[in-house]
């Protein structure tokens, strides 16, 4: 399969195709992805709850980052991947959030940066896209301000709420941004926010009228287990799956079912020799 362009994003919004799109954080997981016939990786920040334990992505930082998208392109060289800014990798200035953004393309490997927020990260959007960096933009539900968001919380479902994201849909695509992913958002705002753009829109619980869907591997795969977003399908238990394996494995050691002859590597001299051997240390 051969790695997808921006001109492949556009081409595939324009023919009305459907763009697949889920988060890796490792070599396996990458490499399954693509085998599967992925469009495009997500290496997100959600890496802090999905495969570092952490409560929310804020301690997330950009070497995380940098490393696991490291693991990721090894596993899927044939994928386009974008690297998430992490918290506070291009909050602070324009020339920050640059510098930020060319680590990612030059120390991994990936092909575009997304980071998140509206109006209000414009500047940032518009700096990256100039320095020659594809960029998304993410608004809606942004993990990285949950905390002045008051939690996980779906967005644009009040008429005030739907006007800034829309506000923030258009400078988003005025600033530079390639594409644009929703996030937890009414069907109908988003309906309306892909109508008044030209970038390819995407939706990560933002219902149908979008140009593809990103899913997070570690809900739709059943790895993730402190809690299930509404907008999920669960595609797999791994996680009941992998601790019914540990069990049998348990089992197995301790009533010396594991491992059998099979699993062991047989001497290849007369047995004669080695009795020799070993009474040599007797
Ligand atoms: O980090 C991530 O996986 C994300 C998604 C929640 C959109 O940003």
């Amino acid at each position: 399969m051969k790695k997808k362009t921006i001109l492949d994003l556009r081409a595939m919004k324009s023919k009305g195709e459907k763009l697949t799109w889920m988060t890796a954080y490792d070599f396996p997981m990458a490499s399954f992805a693509e085998q599967a016939g992925i469009d495009m990786i997500l290496v997100g920040d959600s890496m802090g709850m999905v495969v570092m334990g952490y409560e929310d992505t804020i301690p997330v930082t950009m070497d995380d980052c940098i490393s696991h998208c490291q693991a990721v392109r090894r596993g899927a060289k044939n994928t386009l991947i974008v690297g998430d800014m992490p918290f506070m990798s291009y909050q602070v200035s324009d020339e920050s959030a640059v510098i930020n953004a060319g680590r990612f393309l030059k120390e991994s490997g990936v092909d575009a940066v997304k980071l998140e927020g509206g109006r209000r990260m414009c500047s940032r959007i518009k700096a990256i896209a100039e320095a020659g960096i594809l960029v998304c933009g993410h608004i809606g539900l942004t993990p990285q301000s949950s905390g002045v968001l008051g939690g996980f919380k779906a967005q644009g479902r009040t008429v005030e709420s739907a006007r800034e994201l829309i506000l923030d849909a258009i400078a988003i695509e005025e600033a530079g941004a390639q594409f644009l992913l929703l996030e937890a958002v009414p069907p109908e705002v988003t309906e309306f926010i892909v109508s008044k753009l030209s970038i390819p829109v995407y939706s990560i619980g933002a219902g149908t009228p979008c140009d593809g869907q990103l899913i997070i591997c570690g809900d739709m795969l059943g790895m993730f287990q402190a809690f299930t977003p509404k907008f999920v399908k669960k595609y797999a238990n791994i996680a009941e799956v992998t601790v019914n394996a540990i069990k049998e494995y348990c089992d197995d050691v301790r009533n010396l079912k594991f491992p059998e002859d099979k699993h062991v590597y047989h001497i290849s001299d007369d047995i004669s020799e080695f009795e020799k051997l070993f009474k040599e240390f007797e």
